[in-house]
């Protein structure tokens, strides 16, 4: 009953008259599916863990692998005559952009207390949030009253030798003393509504699916107008085993399996 608004209580009741009367008999597969099946809670748990299978599969499989290669990522890496891929926060953020340019609500961040580019850092009600998180890596959940969205943060951990050194040395950096296994950061997500559907929560996931799709193929453009750099082949190798870097397809597959099992438990969890 909680969430079930007055309008749609009253809705609700007519429905169950007409039923009751014999009429709209097709209501009940139409409604199958719409019903509110997922808190808010779980939804963001479930991409967010999407997001952390992701970003560690960029970060070592493309990014540190790739630079063994002699590939180059850069923050500048949209610049015409900078010849590199992006960076693991850009390529987050290339998501976020493709998530906030889909039908779906859903708001993805990446922040710190000590970060490189000073408009990540976190403030008010997250920053407060994210001391605890430092303390104990545990997920934080809340509703932003402001802009009254419901609210969820997951740790960012330096989970590779390249996110420390990368930091450390970085001539923007708030903080040089990072190591690996340290919470660096947190990623916020955020959403309107505080249940979905199994229709509203696959949408969530696709949209994440999409964004990782949508900004590895501008980093393949980019890699495309490349003049003076040599130009990976691009198909289903990895560059662990030369100059190569997967097709979308081959990069989203891994994602998917390597994450499915947990986003496969929650979802035929329900029932
Ligand atoms: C090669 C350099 C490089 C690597 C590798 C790298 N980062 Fe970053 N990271 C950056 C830069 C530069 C930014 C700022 C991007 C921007 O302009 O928002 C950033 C942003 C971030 C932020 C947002 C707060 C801030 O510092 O601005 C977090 C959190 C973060 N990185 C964590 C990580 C983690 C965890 C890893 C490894 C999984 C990682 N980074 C790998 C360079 C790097």
């Amino acid at each position: 009953m909680r969430y079930i608004n007055k309008i749609q209580l009253v809705v609700l009741f007519s429905l169950v008259l007409l039923n009751a009367c014999g009429g709209v008999p097709e209501e009940k597969t139409e409604t199958a599916g719409t019903e509110n099946a997922f808190s808010v809670e779980k939804v963001l748990e479930m991409v967010a863990k999407e997001n952390d299978v992701t970003r560690t599969l960029y970060t070592k499989a493309i990014v540190g692998k790739g630079k063994a290669q002699g590939m180059k990522f850069d923050e500048d890496w949209r610049k015409d005559d900078v010849e590199a891929g992006p960076l693991p926060a850009l390529f987050l953020r290339g998501i976020a952009t493709s998530i906030r340019k889909s039908p779906v609500p859903l708001g993805l961040y990446l922040g710190s207390d000590f970060p490189v580019n000073a408009a990540n850092k976190f403030e008010g009600k997250q920053a407060d949030l994210f001391e605890q998180i430092k303390k104990d890596q545990k997920p934080q959940f809340f509703y932003e009253e402001e802009q009254k969205l419901y609210t969820a943060m997951f740790a960012d951990l330096a989970s590779a030798g390249a996110c420390v050194t990368c930091h450390n040395e970085h001539p923007q950096t708030a903080k040089s003393d990072w190591k690996l296994g340290d919470v660096m950061g947190a990623t916020t997500w955020q959403y309107p509504k505080d249940s979905l559907s199994y229709k509203e929560t696959v949408a969530v996931l696709n949209s994440y699916a999409k964004g990782t799709v949508d900004i590895y193929l501008e980093y393949l453009d980019e890699i495309e107008a490349f003049k003076e750099s040599e130009k990976p082949e691009i198909g289903d190798k990895w560059p662990a085993e030369g100059n190569y870097l997967p097709t979308p397809e081959v990069f989203l597959d891994s994602v998917k399996k390597l994450s499915s099992y947990e986003t496969m438990k929650h979802l035929v969890a329900v029932k």
